[in-house]
């Protein structure tokens, strides 16, 4: 049996790879401070080491002791927003922590890292779909930070021979199709969840942020990739590092735009969704899509999930039979 530890293991995606990874027989040790995850998300068998990032000793105290097979790295903010606001907190959470975790890999012999990054270091890309060595350029704190850390892995790799991959994510949508774990942010930013509960009432009309985007109708263009989709495409990356360090976009490769998942929400809950037209959201690009040939032709990864509409029914699924999250 391998043993992981993932850290940010109760959060959204983090949760789901743990689940990936109990399916398939390895062993996981959750660290988690349990800031935005969810106790409730960690499954029976699963050690959680309730601990901050930022706490080395503590980080260092369950390096060492191994062995560890790898370390899959969650945790950190991820809101573009929050980051343009507070951009300290997202150099310690996202830099230092990472920067201080990937000391410990190296220092107790942990041999591979798998990072999850984002497509929002592209920033405003200067082509679609977006190839992993396309022009890197992000446009909020947020971006920096996980770029930054991608550097880091780089450093380490040349100086240490850790391996790592690079998982940049587009965006992560949907729930575990069996239904035992899905989206619960706190506050909720997320387009999907927040259409969700305004068809429910649970909360008021969707705010769309932009119509006046050149696109096809105005609204934003994002890339919409299933969730255990994600997670299958870690345990693919992981079982790459033996060939060397490895980084990967990750979407569905297709883009939707607001105004069709709001359609997509529509079909799956068999109503419209209550909106209204707003203003843009600053640092929204116009259009994000994936190319994932890359992770498709050196690992054989693909997404189940290819249709817009089966993604929304998971998490639509998951937010009937939880409708207050994990509290329900
Ligand atoms: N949107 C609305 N109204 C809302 C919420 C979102 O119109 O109330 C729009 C946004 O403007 C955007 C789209 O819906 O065009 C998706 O927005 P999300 O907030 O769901 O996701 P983002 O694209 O902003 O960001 C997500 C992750 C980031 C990651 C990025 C990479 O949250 O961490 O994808 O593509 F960096």
């Amino acid at each position: 049996m391998r043993r992981f530890l993932v850290t940010g293991g109760a959060g959204y995606v983090g949760s789901h790879l743990v689940r990936a990874l109990r399916a398939r027989g390895d062993h996981c040790t959750v660290f988690d401070n349990l800031s935005t995850g969810h106790r409730e998300a960690v499954p029976d068998g699963v050690d959680l080491v309730e601990a901050d990032l930022a706490d080395q000793a503590a980080v260092n105290a369950l390096l060492a002791d191994g062995p560890w097979d790898g370390v899959f790295h969650f945790a950190a903010l991820s809101l573009v927003g929050d980051s343009m606001r507070n951009p300290q907190l997202y150099r310690t959470a996202n830099v230092s922590n990472a920067a201080g975790l990937i000391d410990a890999c190296v220092r107790h012999g942990v041999t591979k890292l798998v990072f999850s990054s984002t497509a929002a270091l592209f920033g405003v890309p200067e082509r679609l779909p977006i190839a992993e060595d396309d022009r890197i350029e992000p446009g909020s704190p947020y971006g920096e930070s996980k770029l930054m850390v991608e550097r880091l892995l780089a450093a380490a790799d040349r100086a240490h021979g850790l391996r790592f991959a690079a998982l940049r994510y587009f965006n992560a949508a949907g729930a575990d199709p069996d239904g035992a774990l899905g989206e619960d942010h706190r506050p909720e930013t997320h387009l999907i969840p927040l259409a969700i509960d305004a068809v429910l009432g649970r909360r008021p009309p969707l705010a769309v942020f932009g119509t006046d985007y050149p696109t096809p109708d105005g609204t934003c263009i994002r890339d919409y990739v299933h969730v255990s989709d994600l997670a299958s495409a870690h345990l693919a990356a992981f079982d790459r590092l033996d060939a060397g360090s490895v980084t990967y976009n990750l979407g569905s490769e297709t883009g939707h735009s607001v105004r069709e998942v709001l359609a997509s929400v529509a079909r799956v809950a068999g109503r419209p969704v209550p909106h209204t037209l707003a203003d843009r959201r600053p640092g929204d690009p116009a259009a994000l899509v994936a190319s994932s040939a890359r992770i498709r032709a050196e690992c054989g990864w693909r997404a189940r999930f290819t249709v817009l509409d089966d993604i929304v029914a998971t998490a639509w699924a998951w937010r009937l039979a939880h409708p207050s999250g994990y509290d329900s």
